[in-house]
């Protein structure tokens, strides 16, 4: 075969943090073809670029593989999913459709919920903000409430002096579970005696009962031994509540946090040899579980995965506007997605595919976006082959927080598909246009 001639160049290897060997990581070397069975041509020509591809299937493996891992050690147990994750209806019916509760954080979320046609009782109510109005409606239709602050505690306590009915509630605590950061500025901490205070105050109520305990200590968490102190410690304070106020749990609500395939910046090794199984948290949760509980008490344990079950479902076609060269060395190449898009490139070291062969070397290549901003940098240094304008390149799990938190800023959202698990293609969301930003202005 006749090999083009390739002129040869020296590259600056940069040793970035994290990295032992100081080399740069380098996409693979074979192309990315399809997203679920769907060629990326056809994608693109069918729905535009950038674009937002989800796997169905994939979403439904996730789920059912974290559920398996709990249940075969552990019943009842059941599965909220986080709608800030990603609430297209699309993703959110589709987890519904596999028996999952709906665990939202604000009045917005609750009302899609309501839309799709979940029930109050199949909603669990987080969330640092919630109006005494909207607290008496979801208290009313029978969802698990996590109260927040003691704000919030006055404003429950307000509602059950005028209630006639009794009124279940559960609190959200922060606590120490041995990992760094510690998210304490949601829910009562436990060490300092705040959340037995929240307790106390409620519980003194003729009107209020304790449904349950809620604990969500962040995302992407390595640690399966941090959900296992979780577990410990809201036992250790539900039975306190218990011997206090002669009220027992009927839920425990480890929240989220599993972490995902995608690949953490700064962490040497792929995710996947670092990342432990679902089997790894369950056994975890289940010992502590079985070391703690008072003999005849099964609460109902509750698991508000999000990141951990539609990350690896989602995926960024984005294509190439421009290229240009950098006066250290570098290529740059300007894609049609940027941080407007993928909002979790700040954490996430994006690993974008090619989707065609180049029999050319690979080159040092800044990936930037469309935005007319400096920050707007997807991948600071990829080798790349060098890409002609209009290639398209391939970038994997995108699925959780992207699309909730793209930004209208400069440029329009792209459309979001769906390949169902028939392998039946759906438009979930449509790209945006002017209209649609102008639509609620003046
Ligand atoms: C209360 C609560 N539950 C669940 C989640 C989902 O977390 P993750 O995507 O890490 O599973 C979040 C996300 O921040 C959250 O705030």
């Amino acid at each position: 075969m006749l090999k083009t001639f390739e002129p040869p160049r020296l590259d600056l290897l940069s040793a970035r943090p994290g990295n032992p060997q100081g080399r740069r990581t380098a996409a693979s070397k074979d192309p990315v073809r399809d997203v679920a069975g769907v060629p990326v041509s056809e994608l693109t020509e069918k729905y535009g670029s950038p674009l937002f591809v989800y796997d169905e299937a994939e979403m439904k493996r996730n789920l059912r593989t974290w559920k398996q891992a709990f249940e075969t050690l552990y019943q009842p147990v059941r599965f909220g999913w986080s709608y800030k994750t990603c609430y297209l209806r699309g993703v959110c019916k589709s987890f519904h459709g596999e028996g999952s509760m709906a665990e939202v954080v604000s009045e917005m979320e609750y009302e899609k919920a309501r839309q799709l046609g979940v029930p109050g009782k199949e909603i669990i109510l987080n969330g640092p903000h919630k109006r005494p109005a909207f607290l008496k409606r979801a208290l009313s239709e029978g969802a698990t409430l996590h109260i927040d602050h003691f704000d919030e505690v006055d404003d429950v306590l307000a509602l059950a002096d005028e209630s006639e009915q009794i009124l279940k509630v559960g609190i959200r605590v922060n606590m120490d579970a041995g990992i760094q950061p510690v998210w304490s500025r949601f829910g009562f901490h436990l060490e300092s005696g705040e959340a037995r205070q929240a307790l106390t105050q409620l519980l003194r109520h003729p009107r209020i009962r304790l449904s349950g305990l809620h604990c969500h200590i962040g995302t992407y968490i390595l640690e399966p031994v941090a959900y296992a102190t979780v577990t410990r410690k809201l036992l250790e304070l539900a039975y306190w509540a218990e011997d206090t106020f002669d009220q027992r749990i009927e839920h425990l609500d480890l929240g989220g946090g599993f972490p995902s395939p995608a690949r953490l910046k700064g962490i040497y090794q792929s995710p996947d040899v670092y990342l432990p199984k679902p089997s790894e948290y369950a056994e975890a949760v289940v010992n502590a579980l079985q070391e703690n509980l008072r003999p005849g008490h099964r609460p109902l344990l509750l698991l508000e995965s999000g990141r951990a079950m539609v990350d690896s479902a989602g995926t960024l076609l984005t294509s190439v506007l421009a290229r240009k060269a950098m006066p250290d060395g570098r290529d740059l190449v300007v894609m049609d997605a940027g941080v407007n898009v993928l909002y979790t490139a700040t954490w996430y070291e994006m690993q974008p595919a090619v989707t065609k062969r180049y029999d050319t070397g690979r080159h040092s290549t800044q990936l930037v976006g469309p935005l007319c901003m400096n920050i707007d940098v997807l991948h600071d240094d990829w080798m790349l082959p060098p890409l002609d304008r209009g290639d398209t390149l391939l970038i994997p799990n995108v699925g959780a927080y992207n699309v909730t938190q793209s930004m209208q800023f400069i440029v329009t959202r792209p459309a979001v598909v769906m390949i169902h698990t028939d392998g039946s293609q759906e438009v979930i969301r449509r790209a945006e246009t002017l209209s649609d930003i102008e639509a609620g202005e003046s």
